[in-house]
């Protein structure tokens, strides 16, 4: 049986005193309740303290994005193998932030994929359609080329050692979330395309669903099929509503 991952995005968000607390509230509050996997995902200038705060908890520490290259003169990067150093076991990759503000294209979200998992830190892959997109009718043909981009780069097998969340971009920061019939769809569809190559890597792979996901919501995401957990960008600031999801999750 696949487990549930609750991943908290901050995106550029916190400070050290915040962090603090958005740290010490969750690790109490999730207590020996906890039955799914929980992470959170400070930026990077954060990422050695919160490693600190969350020793001895189960609380997994993830980074925002990784470098797609390994090291050398690439000025303001961070590599995979320095997210692996400071206790960093997984990176968002692809985020439609980066895609559509810093130029994240398919290959370079390909490209940062494999050397996530060269260094061992586990690729959390987004993948999601614009509004546009979807009123056109081809989000599961965008959902394919994001996916396929990365299957074609690194093989099927990689999947094996990796997570795919799903983010409808209109969905992203705006409240509006996607019915659990259309994500339900795409969380198929995705599962579907790694099956086709290999069923034991598609049953097994946990597709986390991302946008506008709050406490109120979670359970009815979660509960379906092929949704196996969130990626939580707002709802993540808020100790109370991320403890609210993590149950959810934890329920499911
Ligand atoms: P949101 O962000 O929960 O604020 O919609 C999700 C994300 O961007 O990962």
């Amino acid at each position: 049986m696949r487990k549930t991952l609750v991943a908290g995005n901050w995106k550029l968000n916190g400070s050290s005193e915040l962090n603090r607390g958005l740290i010490a509230g969750i690790t109490a509050g999730l207590g020996a309740a906890s039955g799914g996997e929980v992470m959170v995902c400070p930026p990077y200038v954060y990422l050695a303290a919160v490693a600190a705060q969350l020793a001895g908890t189960d609380v997994l520490l993830g980074a925002q994005d990784v470098a797609a290259e390994d090291g050398g003169a690439f000025t303001g990067e961070v590599s995979a193998v320095m997210l692996a150093d400071i206790g960093c076991s997984h990176t968002l990759i692809g985020h439609s932030e980066r895609r559509t503000r810093y130029g994240d294209s398919d290959e370079v979200v390909a490209a940062k994929f494999r050397v996530a998992q060269a260094a061992g830190v586990k690729p959390v892959l987004c993948i999601g359609e614009t509004l546009e997109e979807r009123e056109s009718g081809v989000t599961m043909e965008v959902i394919g080329r994001q996916l396929g981009a990365v299957v074609d780069a690194a093989g099927v097998g990689a999947f094996a050692a990796a997570i795919v969340a799903y983010e409808p971009v209109w969905a992203i920061g705006t409240g509006r979330t996607a019915t659990p019939d259309q994500a339900q769809e795409v969380h198929r569809h995705i599962r579907s395309i790694i099956a086709g190559a290999d069923a034991k890597i598609g049953a097994e792979l946990q597709i986390l669903y991302g946008g506008s996901v709050k406490g109120a919501n979670a359970a009815e995401l979660f509960a379906l099929e092929d949704i196996d957990g969130g990626l939580i960008g707002g709802a993540s600031l808020d100790v109370a509503e991320f403890l609210a999801i993590c149950k959810a999750a934890a329920g499911t």
